[in-house]
């Protein structure tokens, strides 16, 4: 079995940091190498987990010989007046854990060692808001992956190209609680697809095609799209909403659910949810495993 980053799996982090980096243009790939290196080796406080995922572009540079065979951009989805962005990014890093000072440490260590590279476009810091709930009030990640499951679904099989490395999907989204919370609590229940109170799902009979529920949970030639999401919600009282991050064995299964969410599936029907949230920025990435990343660190 390919070891995977270890921080992919911890839960319950109460502190996150989420780093989207650009490449700088006109960079020679020594200088690349040489300082991500450097980076990815900086010796990180035991109370901070750290995960890197690199864009297709980032990745197919350094490792020419070894790209997951689903590894792409990600590309707009949607029509009209609903779209997700793109916002393709070359370097991700997620760094959590309990020790928010220790997090903001590190991530101001990482950023420093990056800067004659890569260029910081997009942080996030997120937090765990009451019992694991988005601030919708709605408890987030009931139907994740449990146990072994979990690695079964995020992680890329033995014997394919990035084996114990995962697709990765991230994209900021910026809520309208207002208007959220202005629809009854029976209203916002229909919208999810689960009751407020204790995340049950609403029964057959009551569940709305156009809830987030009916949206994502999606079958492709009978095979459940299922994802591991680690996302969090984020920001203040200007702005705030959920970094959405999630690993897949399976790059596709995060288009299929983009395109049922976005209305583009073929049905015409589109996510309740995306009247009261927006997603602003939107990358793929593929997160390798322990050993290929420790590779890209000694080089
Ligand atoms: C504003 C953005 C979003 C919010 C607030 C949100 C929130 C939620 C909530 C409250 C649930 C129900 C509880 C659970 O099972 O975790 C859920 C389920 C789920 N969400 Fe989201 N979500 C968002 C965006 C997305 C996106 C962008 C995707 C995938 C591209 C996604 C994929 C899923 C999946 C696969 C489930 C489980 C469905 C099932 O099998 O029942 N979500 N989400």
């Amino acid at each position: 079995m390919v070891e995977p980053q270890a921080g992919i799996f911890v839960e319950g982090s109460a502190s996150h940091f989420f780093l989207e980096y650009q490449l700088i243009e006109g960079l020679s790939d020594a200088q690349l190498r040489a300082t991500l290196a450097s980076a990815i080796a900086l010796p990180l406080s035991a109370d901070v987990n750290n995960v890197w995922a690199f864009g297709a572009d980032c990745w197919q540079r350094l490792t020419p010989d070894a790209v997951p065979h689903g590894l792409k951009s990600f590309t707009a989805i949607g029509e009209g007046h609903l779209v997700a962005p793109a916002t393709q990014q070359s370097i991700l890093v997620w760094l959590h854990g309990d020790n928010h000072s220790a997090n903001f440490d590190a991530a101001m260590e990482l950023s420093a060692a990056l800067a004659a590279v890569a260029t910081l476009n997009l942080e996030k810091i997120g937090f765990v808001y009451k019992d694991f709930r988005d601030l919708s009030g709605f408890i987030d990640g009931t139907e994740n992956p449990k146990g072994r499951g979990q690695q079964v679904v995020a992680l890329i099989p033995e014997g394919e190209a990035g084996a114990g490395g995962s697709y990765v999907m991230s994209q900021q989204w910026v809520h309208n609680l207002a208007s959220f919370h202005a629809l009854s609590q029976r209203e916002q229940e229909d919208v999810i697809g689960r009751t407020k109170p204790d995340s049950i799902e609403l029964d057959d009979a009551r569940m709305p095609e156009n809830s987030h529920v009916s949206r994502s949970d999606v079958k492709i030639n009978g095979e459940a799209q299922k994802l591991y999401r680690r996302s969090v919600p984020y920001g203040g009282v200007l702005e705030h909403g959920l970094y959405f991050l999630a690993f897949s064995c399976d790059m596709q299964r995060f288009d299929h659910i983009l395109a049922s969410m976005f209305g583009v599936s073929g049905d015409g029907v589109h996510d309740h949810l995306t009247d009261f949230s927006t997603p602003v920025s939107g990358s793929y990435w593929f997160a390798p495993s322990a050993a290929e990343l420790s590779v890209l660190a000694s080089l």
